[in-house]
């Protein structure tokens, strides 16, 4: 007997904790993760270091077609430059278009995969076996933030961080090519009130859930 790949999608704005939650899911039910933000941060982050604009299509698509999907320097993609550049490159179709088809193939592979970002139920993985859509209020996003930087031993403040935060949303949920939003078929998880612990016991219900009802 042959088992098509399970995907579970988890979509959400900047710094609502699904990176975490995913990376949790994919271990616990034996997937693959993919953080296809970094994948947008990657295009971003080339452009950025060959000092090239972050507004023009043609070139930013030629840096998409060169993204490397077996591994993301994680930490060199981790800035708050980098995330911005994202934000702003990944608004351009052709960009899209040529990361998704990669995300695509990404999620065939078995045993199949969570991937997070902004589309994966709405455009990327419409037939998700599973559709999280994981968010915060701004002001608990920012503090998490926040918090983090300083644990980590940084400086920030907190009102640049929620203006941040609110500009990113802005960008991710005003753009014309996919923009962020629950799939229709999405369960919603709002973590405002939540652990980290409390949000994944939460996920693996719905998971557990939705599983056993096909
Ligand atoms: O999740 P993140 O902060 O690493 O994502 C960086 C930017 O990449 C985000 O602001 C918008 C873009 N992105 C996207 O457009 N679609 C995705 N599936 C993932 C990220």
């Amino acid at each position: 007997m042959s088992h098509a790949p399970i995907v579970i999608a988890v979509d959400g704005p900047a710094a609502s904790g699904k990176g975490t939650l995913s990376r949790r899911l994919a271990t616990q039910y034996g997937l693959r993760h993919l953080d296809t933000g970094l994948s947008y941060r990657a295009v971003a982050q080339a452009l950025l270091a060959s000092g090239q604009p972050l507004d023009d299509e043609a070139l930013a698509a030629t840096a998409a077609r060169a993204v490397d999907f077996s591994g993301f320097d994680a930490a060199a993609l981790s800035a708050h430059e980098v995330g911005d550049a994202a934000s702003r490159v990944s608004v351009f179709p052709p960009v899209r278009r040529i990361l998704v088809d990669k995300q695509r193939d990404f999620a065939r592979v078995p045993p199949g995969a969570v991937l997070d970002g902004r589309d994966i139920g709405t455009v990327v993985c419409p037939d998700a076996d599973v559709k999280l859509y994981v968010t915060a209020s701004p002001a608990v996003r920012a503090g998490r933030r926040h918090r983090e930087i300083l644990r980590l031993g940084g400086q920030a403040e907190y009102e640049a961080i929620l203006a941040d935060i609110e500009r990113r949303d802005a960008r991710d949920m005003g753009r014309a090519d996919s923009p962020l939003r629950p799939a229709d078929d999405a369960h919603l998880l709002d973590t405002s009130q939540m652990s980290i612990e409390a949000a994944f016991l939460a996920a693996c219900a719905i998971i557990d859930a939705a599983r056993a009802g096909k």
